[in-house]
């Protein structure tokens, strides 16, 4: 058997988890630069003794050999499923094998831990907002903090210690570091994160802050990515994610085939530039779409460059606007511009996407064919416009 680093984070409580520095995408959506962890931690009271969530698909041997330097994994007597997704839960079946524990879930979690890992319903305890578990001089509360990130998802606070064990909510996809402070990039990480999994959740998210500042919490311990030690430096960008703080910033996103639409963003980011907006520009075609989810966090507003092939808006524009409505960033306003060959088609698709977002649409210019001089002076006002709404 290896011998694996196991590290103490409390007195009592080990860090159990796994790294995943090879993956490279999530969700079959995000792209990861540094991997990701799947984090699992073991809690040790004088009595009994508690598993908070497992690992993904892949990592069980390692995962029970980390288990089995810290005990014989019979004597573990609670599994805590804070979140039923497989990157969490899929060992639950193998742990619940090899020991007589009983598992923890949230109300919802009870019917879904039978459905995704067949175990009977008799070995399941639900619990409530407030439910404690007494391990023997560490005392374990559970706190309902649903759709962060499926409807079943709550949080477990070690109150002896102060650790909040909080799943994906806080979690960045970094296989560095252990704790916060190894990772010097991490609240850019943690960003990126919050922009592709809670930002669509960011109301819930508010509710569950509000529900954990009076705890006095001393480490928050995520499912995914570093633990910080100073729980106020990602509770501080926390705050303001979830209410959808925004800067005077302007994502710019759009594709170009022979540059028509290209040297109208160009236009677009000068003219905001001059009046001191902060511009970031994507071209969807070659973008980095996790980046892409982190500028949304703060955006305030979007400009959708996109041209129109094969008789409507092009596809990557298409995808590039649906993924945009899928994440509920905070953005206030938009613009969209356009270029066809011989028939127009891609604003009205494009406001048809973002119809149901709460982007006011500031204006719109769609031409034929390359930019002339009258069509950048176009875009310089709606540019003009878009910033003067921005800076409100
Ligand atoms: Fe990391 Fe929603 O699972």
């Amino acid at each position: 058997m290896s011998i694996h680093n196991v590290p103490e984070i409390a007195e009592g409580v080990y860090w159990v988890g796994s790294k995943d520095w090879n993956r490279k995408i999530f969700d079959s959506l995000i792209p990861l630069h540094q991997g990701t962890s799947y984090n699992s931690y073991l809690v040790k009271g004088k009595e009994r003794i508690a598993l908070i969530d497992t690992v993904n698909p892949g990592f069980e041997k390692e995962f029970t050999e980390k288990l089995s330097q810290l005990t014989d994994i019979k004597n573990i007597n609670y599994l805590i499923m804070n979140h039923a997704e497989p990157d969490h839960s899929n060992a639950i079946p193998l742990i619940m094998e090899m020991s007589n524990a009983t598992l923890i879930t949230s109300e919802k979690g009870f019917k879904m831990a039978q459905v995704y890992y067949n175990i009977p319903e008799e070995r399941i305890k639900k619990v409530k907002d407030n439910d404690t578990i007494d391990l023997g001089g560490k005392t374990l509360k559970f706190i309902d903090a649903p759709w962060l990130h499926w409807p079943e998802t709550m949080f477990t606070y070690l109150v002896e210690n102060g650790i909040l064990f909080s799943c994906d909510f806080f979690g960045a996809h970094s296989a560095a570091g252990l704790y916060d402070s190894d990772v010097d990039e991490i609240i850019s990480y943690a960003k990126g994160y919050f922009g592709e999994i809670m930002m669509p959740y960011k109301n819930m998210g508010k509710k569950a802050i509000d529900k954990i500042e009076n705890l006095g919490i001393k480490m928050i311990a995520p499912s995914h990515g570093p633990i910080y030690r100073n729980p106020e430096r990602i509770l501080e960008v926390y705050r303001k994610w979830t209410v959808g703080e925004t800067k005077e910033k302007a994502i710019l996103a759009y594709v170009s085939m022979w540059s028509a639409t290209e040297r109208m963003i160009k236009t677009m980011a000068e003219t905001l530039l001059s009046e001191n907006i902060d511009v970031k520009i994507y071209n969807l075609a070659i973008a980095d779409f996790g980046s892409l989810a982190a500028d949304l966090v703060d955006s305030r507003a979007i400009v959708l460059g996109a041209p129109v092939v094969l008789g409507g808006m092009h596809p990557v524009a298409v995808y590039g606007a649906l993924l945009v409505k899928a994440l509920k960033p905070p953005l206030k306003y938009g613009a969209v511009i356009s270029s066809y060959g011989w028939g127009g088609a891609a604003i009205k698709q494009a406001l048809e996407i973002l119809g149901p977002t709460k982007i006011e649409v500031v204006g719109t210019h769609e031409i034929n064919g390359p930019p002339t001089p009258d069509d950048h002076q176009k875009v310089t006002e709606i540019a003009k416009q878009l910033a003067g709404k921005i800076k409100q």
